[in-house]
């Protein structure tokens, strides 16, 4: 309770969950860019993420309680930083913080936005059903989620979100990873200029690898 209780504690819970979320943000870029390979990658791995059953509903517990900590504790810490910020504004002024690290609710909220969008439209399927791959299967019946994502992202609109979206995940991301370093104690002022560099290259390859999808299929790439 006292961790919660004190900043540090929930600068703490914030780099754990952030840790458990970027990792999912990993393995699912590396399930999604069997797209690439057309649709037996894909939907041979959706298949099997969904015959995982009581498994894949802890996984999705376990996150969904990481991301609502997440949110709850970025949105009060920001609270707490302006409302201290407010008492004495000159001396707190930080004239070198990145553009990055002073849009840290925004980039996130955006995110939070784009996920609800998200779960709607490829988990729930509930945005353009016409397409939903529980109501097509393809030739070995299973899901089509090939098709889905491919006449989903065709339209131009819904591809330029994504790709938004992608682009605030890798603004978040490039200057999280660097602050879940410090918070955790994993960086000193000699190792800091390398993961300054490490996260922000990582968080650039999370956007490109995420990116490349809606433009591989709108350039017609994926699925020749
Ligand atoms: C081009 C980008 C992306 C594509 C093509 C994509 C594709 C998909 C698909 C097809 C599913 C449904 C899987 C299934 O149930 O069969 C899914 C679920 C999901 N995606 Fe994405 N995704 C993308 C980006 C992202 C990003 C950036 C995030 C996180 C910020 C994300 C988070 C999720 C989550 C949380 C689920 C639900 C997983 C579950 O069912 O438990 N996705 N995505």
């Amino acid at each position: 309770m006292t961790l919660i209780n004190n900043m540090v504690g929930r600068k703490i819970v914030m780099s754990i969950t952030g840790l458990a979320l970027v990792s999912f943000v990993f393995i699912h870029l590396l399930g999604n860019i069997s797209l690439f390979s057309g649709p037996d990658g894909i939907n041979a791995y959706a298949k099997m993420l969904h015959s995982l059953g009581p498994f894949l509903w802890a996984v999705r517990l376990i996150m969904a309680v990481a991301l609502g900590l997440h949110v709850i504790f970025g949105i009060q810490l920001t609270l707490e930083n302006r409302a201290a910020r407010a008492g004495k504004y000159a001396a707190t002024k930080h004239l070198s913080a990145t553009v990055a690290g002073k849009n840290m609710i925004w980039t996130g909220l955006l995110i939070a936005l784009y996920l609800g969008y998200h779960l709607l439209h490829f988990t729930a399927q509930v945005i353009m059903p016409e397409f939903s791959a529980s109501r097509h299967l393809d030739a070995l019946g299973r899901p089509d989620v090939f098709s889905m994502v491919m006449h989903s992202f065709r339209n131009i609109g819904i591809s330029v979100a994504y790709v938004m979206a992608m682009a605030a995940l890798g603004l978040h991301l490039s200057h999280g990873l660097q602050s879940m370093f410090q918070t955790l104690g994993l960086n000193n002022e000699r190792t800091q200029p390398a993961v300054v560099t490490i996260g922000a290259a990582a968080a650039l390859a999370l956007f490109l690898g995420y990116a490349a999808i809606p433009a591989g299929i709108i350039s017609n790439v994926i699925g020749r």
